[in-house]
């Protein structure tokens, strides 16, 4: 990578989730399914779910839940990036109408389409900004609102998906030894074949036909993207650790992204590291899209298992396709 002036550490972290829960009981009475199907096919037990708001509240209060555990002044916030793939509106972007919600008086802002490598990309773009010594406080939010697009009477998708969000402030460190020492991110636009959301957009504007064919629903074929999940991930994370001269000993933890129990398992089998080093809560929350990361972070901090100088693998694979991982030593 280019000699960069500062590294950009995680200095803070913030999480929000909805009280609503779906559980797999509930989602028995929903749709043709079973707790054990669920269980032992992708590792969820329930999901959180908004009922009342939109993705700029998630995002807006696991910011504010950031600003109040690190005693952090809005006003000091340089850069808001939201990562979603269900902004509250076409226009404006959500990081917008966070930055009003947070009071981020003097702060700019956009979001980023990355569906479930979105953290991973809107990450790596914050700390861009504060390696160039740009800026001194970005902050980057995973953010979404899938039951907004995720259609109630389809057991291949409803059962997967929920809502929440997460936030982390990245900051400069003189020492070069902790935060984001590397990163490899791709994109294969022919995976749109696989997943997306045909109706909405400029191909297929709103009208009654797009709305009865129900294409402003999330469609995923999940036989082939679970497989190029898991290839991809696995490969990415371990072309990463080799890149790096990184063996599963030196690695304190994956936080890979939770689409699938059965993903996160073959992508630290193919690292070699144990599942007491993989970060796990989607038994929890389900696959909350741009939000599982910074999720994952958040609770793993909070419970102190994740410590100062931790080398820890960030990896995803979502829509697009989208994937990649990044090499991270914690900051604080
Ligand atoms: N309950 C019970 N049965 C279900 C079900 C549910 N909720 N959902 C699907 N099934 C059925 C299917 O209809 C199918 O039945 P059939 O064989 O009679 O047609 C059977 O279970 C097997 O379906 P299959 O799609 O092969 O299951 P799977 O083991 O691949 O698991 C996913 C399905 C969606 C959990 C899995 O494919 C997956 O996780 N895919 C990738 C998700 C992902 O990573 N996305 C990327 C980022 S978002």
């Amino acid at each position: 990578m280019k000699e960069k002036k500062y590294s950009a550490i995680v200095t803070g972290v913030g999480m929000y989730v909805p009280d609503k829960v779906y559980d797999n009981a509930y989602m028995e009475t929903i749709v043709d399914t079973t707790d054990e199907w669920i269980t032992a096919r992708t590792g969820i037990k329930e999901r959180r779910i908004l009922e009342n708001g939109a993705t700029s509240d998630l995002a807006a209060n696991a910011a504010l839940d950031l600003i109040k555990a690190h005693n952090i002044n809005p006003d000091e916030i340089d850069l808001i990036i939201v990562a979603t793939v269900t902004p509250d509106m076409f226009f404006p972007a959500t990081a917008c109408l966070v930055q009003n919600k947070i009071g981020a008086n003097t702060a700019w802002g956009y979001d980023i389409s990355a569906a479930c490598s979105g953290f991973l990309f809107a990450f790596q773009t914050g700390c861009s900004f504060v390696e160039s010594g740009q800026y001194k406080k970005v902050l980057v939010i995973g953010a979404d609102k899938m039951s907004s697009i995720t259609d109630y009477t389809d057991r291949n998708t409803c059962i997967l998906f929920g809502d929440a969000g997460a936030a982390v402030l990245i900051e400069p460190s003189e020492d070069k030894s902790l935060g984001l020492q590397d990163y490899i991110l791709r994109v294969d636009g022919a995976g749109e074949e696989s997943l997306y959301m045909l109706g909405g957009g400029s191909l297929n504007p709103p009208t009654h036909d797009t709305v009865d064919k129900k294409m402003h629903y999330l469609f995923q074929d999940g036989k082939a993207v679970f497989k190029v999940a898991v290839k991809g991930m696995a490969d990415v994370s371990y072309e990463l650790m080799q890149k790096n001269g990184l063996t599963g000993d030196d690695v304190a933890y994956l936080v890979p992204h939770q689409a699938n129990m059965r993903i996160i398992t073959a992508t630290a089998e193919r690292m070699g590291l144990g599942m007491d080093k993989v970060m796990v809560n989607i038994d929890k929350y389900g696959n909350t899209t741009a939000a599982t990361i910074p999720l994952c972070l958040v609770e793993y901090y909070r419970d102190s298992k994740l410590k100062k100088g931790d080398k820890i693998i960030l990896s995803a694979f979502g829509a697009g396709y989208t994937w990649g991982s990044s090499l991270l030593v914690w900051g604080i």
